[in-house]
């Protein structure tokens, strides 16, 4: 297969379906490429010949005695199939199908034939139903976009093809570069992940953005988004919920599971800085691609207003900056450039009379010290401090702080002026926005990176578990036509992955309900084992609490006779006599093949109202340490695992060990679909956890063999 390389970097490119029509896509193709300077050779190709924009038009590539990197196809859908066939027989390495009309409006079976055909003669496809590729690496500009793209460092990929058009447009007026703009469309073959690994590799990029309504492959595009965030922040708008996530499973894991939660926690997961609007992902692309890393983990607020300054305070904590709290530190440092009057308590507000002499003093002050990691700058227009100079102190101090590698960003409010020069700013690149949220939204992200990037960890926990036992129980209940397994069945996959489940055994007469009882330890509890009766609470088949043998003895004959006046036709096998546990945290785990993502797992508070409290995390398997505990920390319900009220830590070791058990077995097993344990009951700290309902799904389809 061709190197990625060849369509961000073709030596030649032929547009087949050139014109001279100004108003056709072919035509602005050509000019595009002409007017962006592309260095390499571009071949028109149109039936009639003759030229175009001053080129020479063949009629076809065959005319062409060159090698043909990249071709743009422009032509209606119906003639795409066979002038695909004949790039890839003339050794084209990539086809940018810019035509539409193929599975987004049904026709999937010609989509998957030109994939096909392109795939088996070594030619890759970009698209169908694209507006095509830009590539500052080559000034290329293969689209029928506006033009005029500015080169720079931010590669945008988007799955909208309007959208990514108004986004060209956009980037011109914020003032950011590009280094590349692919439209991936129908993604009948290239997808996101063939171009993040180009993009991740890339020295010109520094930020991915990425526009994406639907993920085809996630567990490769997991993998691609996990390595290209080690390297540079990758930004994604997701929008459109999946139906497939949204089919409600037979399983809480499944249920809870709204499609969107769990994009958005695997996002998170690889390190992804997930953006609602376009304006967020704009700011923040933008803000990352110029802007060093934090120099420490707390920063300040440098304020002329005490009302923006608790606004400021407020955005830090929603979008998680730490603000450097030393009173003692700060006041020596801030004294000497703040009034009387202001305050040198973090936001340091340096009042309405500062003028650019006041905030170049201060924002040096915080530039010089070690401990202050970024600067946050808010001005409040006053008339001791006019618009001009504002515009000049603050691209200066940006100036002094880019040299020094500190990063640093400003919002300010006022009238016209101020906009004007929040405008003049951003042609420049300085960071000022017009609001503080979304000054402190760029700056939030940044800290959350590189957080990301310190934390993060690659060492994925895992247990060797037997699975053959495992596979036989499953094949035994698919051979009865069960995609379920029974309780007991359920009980014995959880002993073979080492999960603790409470003790049981089934008798079959009075005696051996009183041995089996004798052994598990009083006291316990006993349930009819029959599959004619299925509510057995209602059938009088169940006693709790059993204290002894005596009332062992009673509770045998009491649910004998229940049950067999409740249904005189159903086979009783036995009683089934448990240890009664004691109750304490009752949590929930789930792990399950996700139509989307492959194997993810979930954590929560268990019991009766779990679908009630809906407070659980996911995450996509593999699993490393750090994340099991960052997924554990994300309930609302963490702190019942501390120990409230006095009472002790619960037993956190054993929640990891089961949870890692619990992947390993989803992972290692692929007849298993969905296994679920609630509750999961947690006991104090070295007094371990156990298994007290455990429900497992079987594969019905093609998933058993993935
Ligand atoms: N090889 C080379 N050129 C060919 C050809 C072939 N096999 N078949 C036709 N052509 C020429 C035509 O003669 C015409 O040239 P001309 O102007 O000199 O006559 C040119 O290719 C274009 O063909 P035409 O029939 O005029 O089509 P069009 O330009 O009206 O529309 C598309 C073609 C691809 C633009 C249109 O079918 C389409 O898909 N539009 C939507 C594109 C889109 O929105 N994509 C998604 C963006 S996000």
């Amino acid at each position: 297969m061709s190197s990625i390389k060849h369509l961000f970097e073709p030596r030649s490119i032929a547009v087949v379906g050139a014109s001279k029509d100004p108003k056709k896509i072919g035509y602005k193709v050509v000019s595009n490429l002409l007017a962006s300077g592309y260095q390499g050779t571009v071949y028109p190709i149109n039936p009639s010949g003759g030229d175009v924009l001053g080129l020479k038009a063949y009629a076809s590539i065959e005319d062409i005695n060159d090698a043909i990197d990249v071709v743009c196809t422009t032509i209606p859908a119906k003639f795409v199939f066979d002038s695909v066939k004949a790039c890839a027989d003339r050794g084209v390495k990539y086809n940018l199908i810019i035509t539409s009309g193929f599975s987004e409006v049904g026709n999937t079976e010609e989509e998957q034939r030109i994939a096909d055909y392109g795939l088996s003669h070594g030619m890759r496809i970009v698209g169908p139903n694209i507006f095509g590729v830009y590539s500052a690496e080559s000034a290329m500009d293969a689209t029928f976009g506006p033009g005029g793209i500015l080169p720079g460092s931010v590669a945008i990929v988007t799955q909208s093809g309007a959208l990514g058009l108004a986004m060209i447009g956009k980037t011109k007026v914020e003032n950011i570069g590009l280094s590349t703009i692919v439209s991936v469309g129908n993604k009948c073959d290239v997808d996101e992940a063939d171009l993040l690994g180009y993009l991740t590799s890339q020295k010109r990029t520094k930020v991915i953005l990425m526009y994406i309504e639907g993920i085809k492959n996630g567990p490769r595009f997991i993998e691609a988004v996990k390595q290209a965030t080690r390297k540079k922040p990758v930004v994604v708008i997701k929008s459109g919920r999946s139906e497939r996530g949204a089919v409600a499973a037979a399983s809480h894991t499944g249920s809870l599971a709204g499609s969107d939660e769990i994009v958005d926690a695997i996002l998170k997961q690889c390190g992804v800085l997930r953006a609602e609007s376009i304006q967020d992902a704009f700011n923040w692309a933008k803000y990352l691609a110029n802007s060093p890393p934090p120099t420490s983990d707390q920063a300040v607020i440098i304020t002329n207003g005490g009302g923006i300054g608790v606004m400021a305070t407020d955005a830090c904590e929603q979008y998680q900056i730490d603000l450097y709290d030393d009173g003692k530190v700060l006041k020596k440092l801030f004294e000497p450039v703040t009034p009387s009057f202001g305050s040198t308590k973090n936001p340091i507000d340096i009042t309405g009379g500062a003028a650019g002499a006041e905030y170049d003093a201060a924002l040096s002050v915080s530039l010089s010290h070690k401990a202050i990691g970024a600067s946050i700058a808010l001005y409040c227009e006053t008339a001791t401090f006019l618009a001009a100079d504002l515009e000049r102190v603050l691209e200066n101090t940006y100036r002094n702080y880019m040299e020094k590698g500190k990063p640093i960003l400003f919002a300010t409010v006022g009238g016209e002026d101020i906009e004007n020069a929040i405008v003049k700013l951003n042609r420049k690149n300085v960071p000022v926005f017009g609001d503080v949220y979304e000054a402190v939204s760029c700056l939030g992200k940044l800290y959350w990176y590189h957080r990301y990037l310190k934390y993060h960890d690659e060492k994925y926990e895992e247990t060797k578990i037997d699975i053959k036992p495992i596979t036989a129980i499953c094949e035994g209940a698919i051979a009865q036509d069960r995609y379920f397994l029974l309780a007991n069945e359920a009980q014995q996959v959880m002993a073979c992955a080492g999960i603790p489940v409470p003790q049981s055994a089934v008798a079959h007469n009075i005696p051996e309900a009183v041995d089996r009882a004798d052994t598990i330890g009083y006291p316990v509890v006993m349930k009819v084992v029959s599959k004619d009766i299925i509510h057995k609470s209602d059938a009088g088949g169940v006693a709790l609490n059993l204290e002894n043998k005596e009332e062992v003895i009673d509770a045998y004959q009491a649910i004998m006779q229940n049950c067999k006046a409740y249904n005189p036709e159903a086979t009783i096998e036995g009683v089934e006599i448990a240890e009664m546990l004691k109750r304490d945290v009752e949590t929930i785990i789930g792990a399950r093949r996700d139509a989307t993502f492959g194997p993810i797992i979930m954590f929560g508070l268990g019991g009766i109202y779990v679908e009630v409290m809906k407070d659980v995390a996911f995450r996509a398997l593999p699993l490393s340490r750090r994340e099991i505990m960052s997924m554990i920390k994300q309930t609302r319900s963490y702190p019942l695992l501390l120990g409230v009220r006095g009472e002790e830590q619960k037993d956190m070791e054993s929640v990891i060990s089961c949870i890692i058990k619990l992947g390993s077995l989803l992972q290692r097993c692929p007849l298993i679909s969905d296994i679920e344990i609630n509750p999961l009951m947690v006991y104090e700290q070295g007094l371990g956890a156990k298994a007290v309902d455990v429900r497992i799904l079987l594969s019905k389809d093609e998933r058993r063999s993935s």
